[in-house]
């Protein structure tokens, strides 16, 4: 039997407990010998439903002091990306750390800095660069099946979806923005992602804080992250709307998205515009492709297996063998670049080279 990688679990919340969890369960080659969360509960409850974890703690300096450990997953809020992975490098740990990077683009540099420095592999959970369709979509591209692809647009648009109001998610010197990085950073990872390579040159971008102004008085039918809300006391300085336009050396993008807005339909998409073809990708699901000799529809049948399963996959290889994958920071640096860009006009209202 092949070796087992053994790794720790920082951050037992929601993204743990909904995606890697699972994803390890099918896993043959982890060992996973810590769930560290500074909510003891939440540890022990990861130990109780996961029994192939070994032990909850509270304090992951225990797991970056056992040498067993060769890699952690951080899996904390956005605030503790940085504070937790340095720590974790600098203990000669291999890191997995959930997207965004971190809150902006340089402390995003020292962590890819030192990840360099120590020789170690540092992944970010840019996961839909594992989900089947976009793999598809990037051959595709690079096939020239859309001739020309001239332009990419994506919306993220949603209803009610502001999350744990007043709490870290929407306060943004912990969570470094709303929407645009919490849900806009899948969206263009991807794109970035399919395109490759792509030579950012100006981007334009206007914010808004509007739904959710009076926290009191913002209606919702529910809310996700309700337990992090904090609705009396916080604070809510985010977007809860964005709207930009990026132009590359390839297809220019724009798109628009939404926390929450007073239309009552979610549009989670992106449009790929080529000359020759066009395809809608639903985001995590699959695409449709149209063509513009034959006008047809195309509804290309393939299974879609689990993207987070997938990316813990390559994460694991490349800490077997050194060689950096798709995820690896240095690949995801260009994106966290394109956010900063993105606020930074908004707060200056005005386009920005690059
Ligand atoms: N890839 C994806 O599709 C995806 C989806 C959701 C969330 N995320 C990202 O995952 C991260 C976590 O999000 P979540 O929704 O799971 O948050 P969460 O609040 O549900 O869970 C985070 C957990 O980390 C714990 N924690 C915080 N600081 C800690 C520390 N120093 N040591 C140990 N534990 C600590 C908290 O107590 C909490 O239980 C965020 O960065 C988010 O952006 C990614």
């Amino acid at each position: 039997m092949s070796k087992k990688t053994t790794i720790a679990v920082i951050g037992c919340g929601r993204i743990a407990n909904g995606a890697h969890f699972p994803a390890f369960s099918r896993m043959k080659n982890l060992r996973v010998k810590y769930a560290c969360d500074l909510i003891e509960e939440k540890a022990k409850r990861a130990c109780a439903d996961y029994p192939f974890i070994e032990q909850a703690i509270t304090d992951y300096h225990i797991a970056l002091a056992d040498e067993e450990v060769e890699a952690v997953y951080v899996l904390t809020p956005n605030y503790a990306h940085y504070t937790v992975t340095m720590d974790a490098l600098r203990a000669g740990k291999h890191v997995f750390c959930e997207k965004p990077v971190t809150v902006n683009y340089a402390l995003s540099c020292e962590m890819a800095e030192e990840a360099q420095k120590r020789g170690l592999i540092l992944n970010i959970g840019v996961c839909n660069r594992y989900q089947a369709s976009v793999v598809k979509l990037a051959e595709m591209y690079k096939e020239g099946v859309f001739g020309n692809l001239y332009h990419v647009y994506c919306s993220f648009r949603s209803f009610r979806s502001i999350p744990g109001l007043g709490g870290d998610f929407t306060t943004k010197s912990q969570s470094g923005g709303g929407v645009l990085i919490d849900w806009g950073v899948h969206f263009l990872d991807l794109i970035l992602y399919i395109l490759g390579g792509v030579k950012l040159k100006t981007v334009t971008c206007d914010t808004y804080c509007e739904m959710a102004k009076d926290m009191k008085a913002y209606r919702y039918e529910t809310m996700w992250a309700e337990d992090t809300a904090n609705i009396e006391n916080g604070t809510n300085d985010v977007d809860d709307f964005v709207t930009g336009y990026i132009r590359t050396d390839k297809a220019s993008i724009s798109f628009n998205g939404a926390w929450a807005q007073n239309i009552k339909q979610n549009e989670m998409f992106i449009d790929f515009l080529g000359d020759k073809c066009g395809a809608r990708l639903t985001y995590c699901g699959k695409f449709e492709l149209y063509d513009a000799k034959t006008l047809e529809t195309i509804k290309p049948e393939y299974d879609i297996p689990d993207m987070y399963q997938c990316e813990s996959e390559a994460f694991i290889e490349s800490v077997n063998t050194g060689v950096k994958n798709r995820s690896n920071i240095a690949d995801v640096l260009e994106s966290a670049k394109l956010l900063d860009a993105l606020y930074a006009s908004a707060d200056r209202r005005a386009e920005i080279a690059l």
